[in-house]
Protein backbone atom coordinates (compact mmCIF):
# COMPACT_ATOMS: atom_id res chain seq x y z
CA UNK A 1 0.00 0.00 0.00
CA UNK A 2 1.00 3.27 -0.88
CA UNK A 3 1.79 6.25 1.45
CA UNK A 4 -1.36 8.51 2.26
CA UNK A 5 -2.19 12.05 3.15
CA UNK A 6 -4.69 12.66 6.45
CA UNK A 7 -7.00 15.41 5.82
CA UNK A 8 -8.53 16.12 9.67
CA UNK A 9 -11.39 18.01 8.91
CA UNK A 10 -11.60 16.49 5.43
CA UNK A 11 -15.49 16.82 5.42
CA UNK A 12 -15.34 20.90 5.60
CA UNK A 13 -15.16 23.63 3.41
CA UNK A 14 -11.72 24.23 2.70
CA UNK A 15 -10.73 20.58 3.79
CA UNK A 16 -13.04 19.06 1.41
CA UNK A 17 -11.90 21.08 -1.97
CA UNK A 18 -8.07 19.87 -0.57
CA UNK A 19 -9.18 16.29 -1.25
CA UNK A 20 -10.64 16.86 -4.21
CA UNK A 21 -7.20 18.14 -5.33
CA UNK A 22 -5.28 15.53 -3.75
CA UNK A 23 -7.07 12.66 -5.59
CA UNK A 24 -7.26 14.31 -8.62
CA UNK A 25 -3.30 14.09 -8.57
CA UNK A 26 -3.60 10.23 -7.57
CA UNK A 27 -2.27 10.88 -4.06
CA UNK A 28 -3.79 8.43 -1.91
CA UNK A 29 -5.93 10.44 0.79
CA UNK A 30 -7.87 9.49 4.22
CA UNK A 31 -10.45 12.13 5.97
CA UNK A 32 -10.21 12.10 9.39
CA UNK A 33 -13.45 13.85 10.64
CA UNK A 34 -16.24 14.10 13.65
CA UNK A 35 -18.41 15.43 10.83
CA UNK A 36 -19.87 18.37 13.33
CA UNK A 37 -20.01 20.71 10.55
CA UNK A 38 -18.35 18.58 7.54
CA UNK A 39 -20.56 16.92 5.18
CA UNK A 40 -19.31 12.93 3.84
CA UNK A 41 -21.61 13.79 0.95
CA UNK A 42 -19.33 16.91 -0.69
CA UNK A 43 -16.25 13.81 -0.69
CA UNK A 44 -15.31 11.96 -3.69
CA UNK A 45 -17.00 8.77 -2.74
CA UNK A 46 -14.10 6.16 -2.99
CA UNK A 47 -11.89 8.57 0.06
CA UNK A 48 -12.06 6.73 3.26
CA UNK A 49 -13.10 8.27 6.19
CA UNK A 50 -12.32 7.95 9.71
CA UNK A 51 -15.10 9.65 12.07
CA UNK A 52 -13.45 10.33 14.90
CA UNK A 53 -12.32 13.28 17.58
CA UNK A 54 -9.06 15.82 16.93
CA UNK A 55 -8.36 15.01 20.24
CA UNK A 56 -8.56 11.42 20.22
CA UNK A 57 -4.80 11.13 20.29
CA UNK A 58 -5.50 6.96 20.14
CA UNK A 59 -7.69 7.24 17.28
CA UNK A 60 -5.42 8.96 15.45
CA UNK A 61 -2.69 6.86 16.01
CA UNK A 62 -4.81 3.85 14.66
CA UNK A 63 -5.68 6.11 11.16
CA UNK A 64 -2.16 6.91 10.36
CA UNK A 65 -0.85 3.41 11.45
CA UNK A 66 -3.68 1.60 9.17
CA UNK A 67 -3.17 4.10 6.06
CA UNK A 68 0.35 4.78 6.13
CA UNK A 69 0.12 8.30 6.76
CA UNK A 70 2.95 10.27 6.00
CA UNK A 71 2.03 13.84 6.14
CA UNK A 72 -0.99 15.40 7.57
CA UNK A 73 -3.14 18.61 6.18
CA UNK A 74 -4.56 19.43 9.89
CA UNK A 75 -8.39 21.40 8.98
CA UNK A 76 -10.04 20.15 11.76
CA UNK A 77 -11.03 23.20 14.07
CA UNK A 78 -13.99 25.11 15.12
CA UNK A 79 -14.11 28.44 12.88
CA UNK A 80 -16.31 30.84 14.21
CA UNK A 81 -15.49 34.18 15.95
CA UNK A 82 -18.28 35.10 17.41
CA UNK A 83 -19.24 32.05 19.27
CA UNK A 84 -15.59 31.49 20.62
CA UNK A 85 -16.16 34.61 22.02
CA UNK A 86 -19.01 32.76 23.97
CA UNK A 87 -17.55 29.62 24.67
CA UNK A 88 -13.46 29.98 24.36
CA UNK A 89 -13.40 26.59 26.16
CA UNK A 90 -14.27 24.82 23.18
CA UNK A 91 -11.84 26.84 20.98
CA UNK A 92 -9.14 26.23 23.28
CA UNK A 93 -9.97 22.75 23.60
CA UNK A 94 -10.13 21.78 20.03
CA UNK A 95 -8.05 23.64 18.25
CA UNK A 96 -5.20 23.88 20.93
CA UNK A 97 -5.74 20.50 22.34
CA UNK A 98 -6.54 18.61 19.10
CA UNK A 99 -3.60 20.01 17.89
CA UNK A 100 -1.95 18.89 20.64
CA UNK A 101 -2.84 15.29 20.33
CA UNK A 102 -2.93 15.31 16.67
CA UNK A 103 1.37 15.96 16.84
CA UNK A 104 1.15 13.51 19.60
CA UNK A 105 -0.08 10.67 17.27
CA UNK A 106 1.92 12.13 14.40
CA UNK A 107 5.62 11.60 16.82
CA UNK A 108 4.25 8.39 17.68
CA UNK A 109 4.07 7.31 14.27
CA UNK A 110 6.84 8.83 12.30
CA UNK A 111 4.19 11.18 10.43
CA UNK A 112 6.76 13.60 8.14
CA UNK A 113 4.74 17.18 7.66
CA UNK A 114 2.17 19.16 9.02
CA UNK A 115 0.16 21.25 7.18
CA UNK A 116 -1.58 23.23 9.17
CA UNK A 117 -5.36 25.84 8.26
CA UNK A 118 -4.10 28.89 10.29
CA UNK A 119 -5.98 32.34 10.13
CA UNK A 120 -4.98 36.22 9.39
CA UNK A 121 -6.80 36.10 12.99
CA UNK A 122 -3.67 35.38 14.10
CA UNK A 123 -2.57 39.06 13.78
CA UNK A 124 -5.22 41.04 15.52
CA UNK A 125 -5.87 44.45 14.34
CA UNK A 126 -3.88 45.55 11.49
CA UNK A 127 -0.91 47.86 11.57
CA UNK A 128 -0.15 48.17 8.52
CA UNK A 129 -1.29 47.14 4.72
CA UNK A 130 -0.44 44.67 3.23
CA UNK A 131 0.02 42.46 6.21
CA UNK A 132 3.73 40.19 6.27
CA UNK A 133 4.48 37.34 8.49
CA UNK A 134 6.38 39.23 10.65
CA UNK A 135 3.62 41.60 11.92
CA UNK A 136 3.01 41.25 15.55
CA UNK A 137 0.98 38.26 16.04
CA UNK A 138 -1.95 39.83 19.07
CA UNK A 139 -5.18 38.16 18.12
CA UNK A 140 -8.12 39.83 19.60
CA UNK A 141 -10.15 37.12 20.56
CA UNK A 142 -10.12 33.47 21.53
CA UNK A 143 -10.35 31.76 18.01
CA UNK A 144 -7.28 34.03 17.13
CA UNK A 145 -5.66 32.87 19.91
CA UNK A 146 -6.39 29.31 19.81
CA UNK A 147 -4.78 29.44 16.03
CA UNK A 148 -1.48 31.19 17.22
CA UNK A 149 -1.16 28.72 20.04
CA UNK A 150 -1.70 25.66 17.88
CA UNK A 151 1.23 26.98 15.86
CA UNK A 152 3.35 27.22 19.02
CA UNK A 153 2.29 23.37 19.18
CA UNK A 154 3.21 22.53 15.99
CA UNK A 155 6.79 24.26 16.96
CA UNK A 156 7.30 22.88 19.93
CA UNK A 157 6.65 19.04 18.95
CA UNK A 158 9.07 20.04 15.68
CA UNK A 159 11.79 21.36 18.43
CA UNK A 160 11.11 17.70 20.10
CA UNK A 161 12.13 15.88 17.05
CA UNK A 162 8.46 15.88 15.48
CA UNK A 163 7.38 16.60 11.95
CA UNK A 164 8.26 19.44 9.87
CA UNK A 165 4.97 21.97 9.71
CA UNK A 166 3.55 24.77 7.58
CA UNK A 167 0.91 27.07 9.23
CA UNK A 168 -0.90 28.94 6.32
CA UNK A 169 -2.68 32.13 7.34
CA UNK A 170 -5.51 32.14 5.37
CA UNK A 171 -7.45 35.33 5.09
CA UNK A 172 -10.68 35.17 3.76
CA UNK A 173 -11.79 31.37 2.55
CA UNK A 174 -14.57 31.95 -0.61
CA UNK A 175 -15.62 30.26 -4.00
CA UNK A 176 -16.95 26.63 -4.91
CA UNK A 177 -15.38 23.84 -6.65
CA UNK A 178 -15.35 24.52 -10.55
CA UNK A 179 -16.63 21.25 -10.67
CA UNK A 180 -19.33 21.58 -8.76
CA UNK A 181 -18.52 18.93 -6.15
CA UNK A 182 -17.66 20.94 -3.07
CA UNK A 183 -18.15 24.22 -1.61
CA UNK A 184 -19.34 25.91 1.27
CA UNK A 185 -21.98 24.59 3.36
CA UNK A 186 -22.51 26.19 7.04
CA UNK A 187 -25.04 26.25 9.42
CA UNK A 188 -25.08 29.42 10.90
CA UNK A 189 -23.92 30.30 7.91
CA UNK A 190 -21.63 33.91 8.70
CA UNK A 191 -19.47 34.16 5.76
CA UNK A 192 -20.64 37.03 3.53
CA UNK A 193 -20.85 36.05 0.41
CA UNK A 194 -22.95 32.59 0.59
CA UNK A 195 -24.64 34.87 2.53
CA UNK A 196 -25.20 37.82 -0.17
CA UNK A 197 -25.99 35.07 -2.56
CA UNK A 198 -28.67 33.02 -0.35
CA UNK A 199 -30.82 36.57 -0.49
CA UNK A 200 -30.05 36.49 -4.02
CA UNK A 201 -31.25 32.34 -4.31
CA UNK A 202 -34.34 33.62 -2.35
CA UNK A 203 -35.60 36.65 -4.72
CA UNK A 204 -35.24 33.91 -7.27
CA UNK A 205 -37.70 31.70 -5.99
CA UNK A 206 -39.75 34.39 -5.04
CA UNK A 207 -39.41 34.30 -1.45
CA UNK A 208 -39.72 37.34 0.76
CA UNK A 209 -36.20 38.34 2.02
CA UNK A 210 -34.17 40.74 4.24
CA UNK A 211 -31.26 43.00 3.07
CA UNK A 212 -27.99 41.86 3.16
CA UNK A 213 -26.53 43.85 6.13
CA UNK A 214 -23.63 45.54 5.75
CA UNK A 215 -21.68 46.46 8.71
CA UNK A 216 -20.18 49.97 9.22
CA UNK A 217 -20.13 52.57 6.42
CA UNK A 218 -17.81 55.47 7.45
CA UNK A 219 -14.44 52.98 7.22
CA UNK A 220 -11.37 55.03 5.86
CA UNK A 221 -12.14 52.93 2.53
CA UNK A 222 -12.64 53.99 -1.06
CA UNK A 223 -16.31 52.99 -0.85
CA UNK A 224 -16.91 53.46 2.88
CA UNK A 225 -17.48 49.71 3.74
CA UNK A 226 -14.58 47.09 5.16
CA UNK A 227 -11.98 45.31 2.50
CA UNK A 228 -11.24 41.63 2.76
CA UNK A 229 -9.15 39.46 1.20
CA UNK A 230 -10.91 36.15 -0.68
CA UNK A 231 -8.85 33.63 -1.49
CA UNK A 232 -10.57 31.00 -3.90
CA UNK A 233 -10.43 27.82 -2.00
CA UNK A 234 -8.84 26.03 -5.04
CA UNK A 235 -6.25 28.01 -4.83
CA UNK A 236 -5.66 27.08 -0.82
CA UNK A 237 -5.97 23.31 -1.67
CA UNK A 238 -3.34 24.39 -4.48
CA UNK A 239 -1.00 25.83 -2.19
CA UNK A 240 -1.56 22.89 0.47
CA UNK A 241 -0.24 20.55 -1.98
CA UNK A 242 2.54 22.12 -2.57
CA UNK A 243 3.25 22.60 1.33
CA UNK A 244 3.31 18.59 1.92
CA UNK A 245 5.50 18.42 -1.00
CA UNK A 246 8.09 21.14 0.04
CA UNK A 247 8.15 19.68 3.47
CA UNK A 248 8.69 16.20 2.59
CA UNK A 249 11.37 17.45 0.39
CA UNK A 250 13.01 19.31 3.27
CA UNK A 251 11.75 22.53 3.26
CA UNK A 252 11.69 24.50 6.64
CA UNK A 253 9.41 24.54 8.73
CA UNK A 254 7.21 28.39 8.93
CA UNK A 255 4.19 30.43 8.81
CA UNK A 256 2.97 31.77 5.46
CA UNK A 257 0.39 33.94 4.26
CA UNK A 258 -2.58 32.96 1.73
CA UNK A 259 -4.01 35.38 -0.02
CA UNK A 260 -4.45 37.64 -2.90
CA UNK A 261 -2.78 40.96 -2.16
CA UNK A 262 -5.91 42.67 -2.86
CA UNK A 263 -8.71 44.26 -0.85
CA UNK A 264 -12.12 43.99 -1.85
CA UNK A 265 -14.99 45.80 -0.35
CA UNK A 266 -18.34 44.59 0.96
CA UNK A 267 -20.29 46.88 -1.17
CA UNK A 268 -17.60 45.30 -4.46
CA UNK A 269 -19.02 42.08 -3.56
CA UNK A 270 -22.35 42.96 -3.49
CA UNK A 271 -22.03 44.34 -7.00
CA UNK A 272 -20.39 41.56 -8.04
CA UNK A 273 -22.71 39.08 -7.27
CA UNK A 274 -25.57 41.51 -8.71
CA UNK A 275 -23.77 40.91 -12.11
CA UNK A 276 -22.92 37.01 -11.42
CA UNK A 277 -27.15 36.50 -10.20
CA UNK A 278 -28.97 39.22 -12.38
CA UNK A 279 -30.79 39.67 -8.81
CA UNK A 280 -30.94 43.15 -7.64
CA UNK A 281 -29.60 42.33 -4.38
CA UNK A 282 -30.72 44.49 -1.66
CA UNK A 283 -28.42 45.70 0.76
CA UNK A 284 -28.56 47.91 4.04
CA UNK A 285 -25.61 49.60 5.46
CA UNK A 286 -25.77 49.39 9.31
CA UNK A 287 -23.51 50.84 12.20
CA UNK A 288 -20.00 49.39 12.31
CA UNK A 289 -19.06 45.83 14.08
CA UNK A 290 -17.43 45.83 17.06
CA UNK A 291 -13.53 44.02 16.62
CA UNK A 292 -14.14 44.29 12.50
CA UNK A 293 -10.57 46.07 11.39
CA UNK A 294 -11.12 48.75 7.96
CA UNK A 295 -8.68 46.37 5.76
CA UNK A 296 -7.46 42.69 6.09
CA UNK A 297 -5.06 42.08 2.78
CA UNK A 298 -2.64 39.66 3.00
CA UNK A 299 0.98 40.27 1.82
CA UNK A 300 1.34 36.60 0.18
CA UNK A 301 5.06 37.07 -1.13
CA UNK A 302 6.66 34.49 1.01
CA UNK A 303 4.88 31.58 -0.18
CA UNK A 304 5.62 32.79 -3.82
CA UNK A 305 9.16 33.07 -2.83
CA UNK A 306 9.46 29.69 -0.96
CA UNK A 307 6.52 27.69 -2.32
CA UNK A 308 6.03 29.14 -5.93
CA UNK A 309 2.73 29.15 -4.62
CA UNK A 310 0.71 32.71 -5.65
CA UNK A 311 -3.41 32.76 -5.81
CA UNK A 312 -4.41 32.39 -9.57
CA UNK A 313 -8.22 30.99 -9.46
CA UNK A 314 -9.02 34.08 -6.92
CA UNK A 315 -10.74 36.61 -9.56
CA UNK A 316 -14.25 38.35 -7.59
CA UNK A 317 -15.69 36.41 -10.96
CA UNK A 318 -14.78 33.17 -10.20
CA UNK A 319 -15.39 32.93 -7.22
CA UNK A 320 -18.79 34.31 -7.73
CA UNK A 321 -19.31 32.30 -10.24
CA UNK A 322 -18.39 28.87 -8.90
CA UNK A 323 -20.11 29.59 -5.54
CA UNK A 324 -23.33 31.10 -6.85
CA UNK A 325 -23.06 27.90 -9.21
CA UNK A 326 -22.60 25.67 -5.96
CA UNK A 327 -25.67 27.42 -4.32
CA UNK A 328 -27.95 26.49 -6.67
CA UNK A 329 -27.09 22.66 -7.18
CA UNK A 330 -30.51 20.82 -7.10
CA UNK A 331 -31.96 23.91 -8.44
CA UNK A 332 -31.15 22.60 -11.77
CA UNK A 333 -28.74 24.95 -12.58
N1 LIG B 1 -13.20 29.52 6.00
C1 LIG B 1 -12.34 30.53 6.20
O1 LIG B 1 -12.51 31.65 5.69
C2 LIG B 1 -11.10 30.30 7.05
C3 LIG B 1 -10.21 31.37 7.21
C4 LIG B 1 -9.07 31.16 7.98
C5 LIG B 1 -8.82 29.92 8.54
N2 LIG B 1 -9.70 28.92 8.38
C6 LIG B 1 -9.40 27.61 9.00
O2 LIG B 1 -9.51 26.60 8.01
C7 LIG B 1 -9.98 25.38 8.58
C8 LIG B 1 -11.19 24.90 7.84
O3 LIG B 1 -12.22 25.88 7.88
P1 LIG B 1 -13.60 25.64 7.15
O4 LIG B 1 -14.16 26.96 6.79
O5 LIG B 1 -13.42 24.60 6.13
O6 LIG B 1 -14.46 25.07 8.38
P2 LIG B 1 -15.50 23.86 8.40
O7 LIG B 1 -16.29 24.00 9.64
O8 LIG B 1 -16.23 23.78 7.12
O9 LIG B 1 -14.55 22.59 8.52
C9 LIG B 1 -14.02 22.14 9.73
C10 LIG B 1 -14.05 20.61 9.73
O10 LIG B 1 -13.49 20.13 10.96
C11 LIG B 1 -14.35 19.13 11.50
N3 LIG B 1 -14.19 19.17 12.96
C12 LIG B 1 -14.57 20.15 13.82
N4 LIG B 1 -14.27 19.81 15.08
C13 LIG B 1 -13.67 18.59 15.02
C14 LIG B 1 -13.16 17.70 16.01
N5 LIG B 1 -13.19 18.01 17.32
N6 LIG B 1 -12.63 16.52 15.59
C15 LIG B 1 -12.59 16.20 14.27
N7 LIG B 1 -13.09 16.99 13.29
C16 LIG B 1 -13.62 18.17 13.68
C17 LIG B 1 -15.75 19.53 11.04
O11 LIG B 1 -16.66 18.45 11.03
C18 LIG B 1 -15.46 20.05 9.64
O12 LIG B 1 -15.51 19.01 8.67
C19 LIG B 1 -10.26 25.69 10.05
O13 LIG B 1 -9.13 25.27 10.79
C20 LIG B 1 -10.38 27.19 10.08
O14 LIG B 1 -10.02 27.71 11.33
C21 LIG B 1 -10.84 29.06 7.63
Amino acid sequence: MKSSVCVTGGAGYVGSQTVWALRDRGVPVVVYDNLSTGHREHLPPDVPVVVGDVRDEAALQNCFAKHKVRAVVHCAAVALVGESMRAPSMYWSINVGGTAALTGAAMACGVKAIVFSSSAAVYGEALQIPINERHPKEPINPYGRSKHVAEQVLEDARAAGGPAWIAFRYFNAAGGDSKGRTGEDHEPETHLIPNILKVAQSMKQGGVVSPVKLFGGDYPTEDGTCERDYIHTEDLAEAHIRGVEYLLAGGQSGAFNLGTGQGRSLLAMVRAARTVTGVDIPYQITARRPGDPAQLVADADLAWQELGWRAKNSSLRHILDTAWRWMQRGDGA
